[in-house]
């Protein structure tokens, strides 16, 4: 069987004596659409760099396409490609002067430049002109077009930290389309997100907070291993000010209860019975058996509200 196309075990990163990453081990296929979720500062973007070659890890071991540390960081870097949290392309310059200047950086050979920065461009339906400069590109197509500098010598593995951030919903879809069709032509993709829409696109998820890895699993799994008991809507019949839903009784049924839009989700505390408080709460709420959502996932597990 081939080699899985990220392997990383026990990786640690520390600045200073502050630990950014703490000994992480994870795994992901060839092909796979990966995506690593956690709150702001949980050590998704130190991952990444280090799975780019661009920072050495204090401690553990990482291989990426079949490369790692030992090889010289530009082993690595040939082998993957990275769209940044932060915007990277060039704003005065245009779309091929943007192009043009990574495919030198990258000591790519003129015919293989232009062939596939045709292919690239195809890839993102791109439809105006290569002389466009980048600042007078609409958001979602900014994005595009990181994502094909970033793919530009062909790597194996592409790392997406946030590539969403503030486009529009529908550019947002427009991007996610191209991530399937380059997992499916392949590529394995990394990515990072706050948008739990795009979380529930990707085949496995990692969640990972203060430097650690608190689940990792497909988006179904993880939503019955996190919620294994009856999970519950609560629609309030009269709008709740906080105050009113701090003091409803029978709270302490719950291991969860958390607004969702107008209403609330809410978990049943295992092997509680809480058929005598239900005729109380359906005076002030609809209530009805839904299927948690990785929102609910992610603020029970990452935000970790305990009850
Ligand atoms: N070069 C550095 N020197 C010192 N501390 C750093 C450095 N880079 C990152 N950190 C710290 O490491 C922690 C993890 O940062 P990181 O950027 O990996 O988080 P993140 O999960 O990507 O967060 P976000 O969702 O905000 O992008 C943060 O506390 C950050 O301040
Ligand atoms: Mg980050």
């Amino acid at each position: 069987m081939a080699e899985q196309a990220v392997i990383v075990r026990d990786l640690t990163v520390r600045f200073g004596d502050f630990t950014a990453v703490d000994r992480i081990s994870f795994e992901v296929g060839r092909g796979e659409i990966f995506g690593f979720l956690g709150a702001n500062g949980a050590g998704k973007t130190t991952t990444i760099r280090v799975l780019c070659g661009l920072l050495l890890p204090s401690e553990g071991f990482v291989r990426v396409a079949g490369t790692g540390f030992e090889q010289g960081d530009r082993a690595i870097k040939t082998k993957v490609g990275y769209m940044s949290q932060k915007f990277t392309l060039y704003n005065d310059l245009t779309v091929e002067e943007n192009l043009s200047f990574i495919a030198s950086l990258r000591k790519l050979g003129s015919n293989f430049y232009v062939e596939r920065r045709k292919e690239l461009l195809e890839f993102i339906s791109f439809d105006r002109s290569l002389g466009t400069p980048v600042r007078d590109l609409p958001g979602g197509t900014k994005q595009q077009v990181s994502l094909a500098a970033a793919l530009l010598h062909d790597p194996e593995v592409v790392f997406l930290d946030e590539p969403t951030a503030g486009v529009t919903p529908a550019s947002r879809n427009l991007f996610w389309k191209l991530i399937r069709k380059l997992a499916a032509s392949g590529k394995t993709v990394f990515v990072t997100t706050h948008y739990m829409d795009e979380a529930e696109q990707c085949g496995r998820i990692a969640l990972m907070r203060e430097g650690r890895i608190i689940a990792l699993d497909t988006p179904e799994d993880l939503k019955r291993s996190v919620f294994p008991g009856a999970v519950f809507e609560f629609d309030p019949k009269t709008p709740l000010s906080f105050a009113e839903v701090a003091a409803i009784e029978h709270l302490d049924l719950f291991t969860f209860f958390e607004p969702y839009g107008l209403r609330f989700h809410a978990a049943i505390r295992d092997g509680e019975d809480w058929n005598r408080a239900r005729p109380e709460l359906e005076c002030k709420f609809n209530i009805r058996r839904i299927k948690p959502s990785l929102e609910d996932v992610f603020i029970k597990t990452v935000e970790g509200k305990k009850r």
